[in-house]
């Protein structure tokens, strides 16, 4: 029995702001952003967006094509989590208007936790074959105006559907882990901003590249020369090119590679931003969306989440995969989104730690809507 990635969706938030503006503001060279880091623009929320309404808009293709029979686990990643005791999911399960025979519950271990969600998926569907699961990876990524990470902020979420005999991917079993007790990045429960040693986080990435590519080939994974893409989790787009070279140093003889791994996988992560644990799997749909027909073929994964957590497996794209995309879907959200200037920028950024009772502007343009805050509960409401 094959196991995988049945359906995968995207959405991400409503508004943009190009990286010009940061770079005029800060009277820098934009050649820093676009070339250095690898970055054009970040995607914003409005104030009626947050993780939930992403997820949800993510969601909503995979339901409406496949329906919720046999879906009885939602499992929610996130770094950005709204409640420090109800999972995101729950909200989640509540506007979709799931039936109440479903286990929900967040994971959190900052970028990474998707991956393991992923991993739980294929353990549930491993043990119950007729059911199915869905995975949700949903970040608002948010550093402090004027520190080192402010250009590298986003949001987005993907959805993915995990099932027996899956339409996209086959995840095979072996996975390379890497765990290390370090502070490279990181986010207090007093702070919605988190705190990084920029530096120093690009090293660790690149250690637990190392780590969890020598435990993926050490317990049976594939050979490098079988493994034709890569999509790597994505804080900005240049951070995956050092991974590759990295990749490519260690897994090789030291000869030049015949193929670039990251082709095709950078495309919506460039405008997006970082998107913590939605990041790679937006690599990923990039390189469906974005790619050639690879049917047949190895794709390696490479999660990361800073603290820090590293993971490698690979699988194998499924023949007629690329009918089930959704051409255009993602790219046309990304088009949509509305254009923002610097002082609107940097206003919204200042306003996001609202507390006590609100409520919310309608300014955003999926079909759920965070409407506000009402004696501390979250309120959500459908267009
Ligand atoms: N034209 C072209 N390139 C330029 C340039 C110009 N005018 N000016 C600078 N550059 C290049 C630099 O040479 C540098 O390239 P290299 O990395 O190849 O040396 C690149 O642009 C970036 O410049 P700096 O290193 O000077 O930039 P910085 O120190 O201000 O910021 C950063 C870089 C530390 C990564 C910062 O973006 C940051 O703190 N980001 C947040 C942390 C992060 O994303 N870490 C990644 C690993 S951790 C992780 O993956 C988890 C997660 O999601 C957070």
């Amino acid at each position: 029995m094959s196991i995988g990635i049945h359906d995968i969706s995207a959405a991400t938030g409503s508004l943009v702001f190009p990286l010009a503006d940061l770079a005029d503001h800060q009277g820098i060279d934009v050649g820093k952003y676009h070339r250095g880091i690898g970055q054009t623009e970040m995607s914003l929320t409005t104030e009626d967006e947050d993780i939930v309404t992403m997820a949800a808009r993510a969601v909503a293709p995979i339901i409406e094509r496949h329906g919720t029979d046999g879906i009885r686990t939602i499992v929610f990643a996130t770094e950005s989590g709204v409640d420090q005791s109800k999972s995101a999911g729950v909200f989640l399960h509540g506007v979709l208007g799931l039936p109440n025979n479903v286990r929900v519950v967040e994971l959190k271990e900052a970028c990474y936790s998707a991956t393991a969600a992923l991993q739980f998926a294929l353990g549930i569907v491993a043990r119950r074959p007729g059911e199915r699961v869905l995975v949700i990876a949903s970040d608002v990524a948010r550093y402090e105006l004027e520190s080192s990470g402010e250009a590298t902020q986003g949001a987005a979420a993907v959805a993915m559907l995990v099932s027996e005999d899956p339409s996209v991917l086959e995840i095979e079993p072996v996975s390379g882990l890497w765990t290390d007790d370090v502070m490279d990045f990181w986010r207090p429960n007093d702070r919605s901003t988190a705190l990084v040693d920029g530096r120093y986080s690009v090293q660790v990435y690149l250690e637990a590249l190392e780590g969890a590519w020598n435990d993926y080939r050490e317990g049976g994974g594939a050979d490098y020369s079988t493994i034709s893409r890569v999509c790597y989790h994505q804080p900005f787009t240049r951070m995956a090119a050092k991974a590759q070279q990295r990749l490519d140093r260690i897994a090789t003889d030291g000869s030049a590679p015949e193929v670039d791994r990251l082709d095709g996988t950078t495309q919506y992560n460039a405008r997006i931003g970082n998107s913590y644990t939605a990041s790679i799997y937006l690599a990923f749909l990039s390189l469906l969306d974005n790619g050639p027909d690879l049917a047949g073929e190895r794709i390696g994964f490479f999660s990361y989440g800073s603290g820090a957590v590293g993971e490698f497996f690979a699988g194998t794209l499924v023949s007629g995969y690329k009918e089930q995309l959704r051409a255009g879907h993602l790219d046309g959200m990304l088009e949509e989104r509305r254009l923002i200037g610097y002082e609107d920028y940097r206003l919204r950024h200042i306003a996001f730690d609202r507390v006590g009772d609100f409520a919310t502007a309608d300014e955003s343009t999926g079909d759920v809507r965070f409407a506000g805050v009402t004696e501390h509960k979250r309120l959500y409401e459908r267009r």
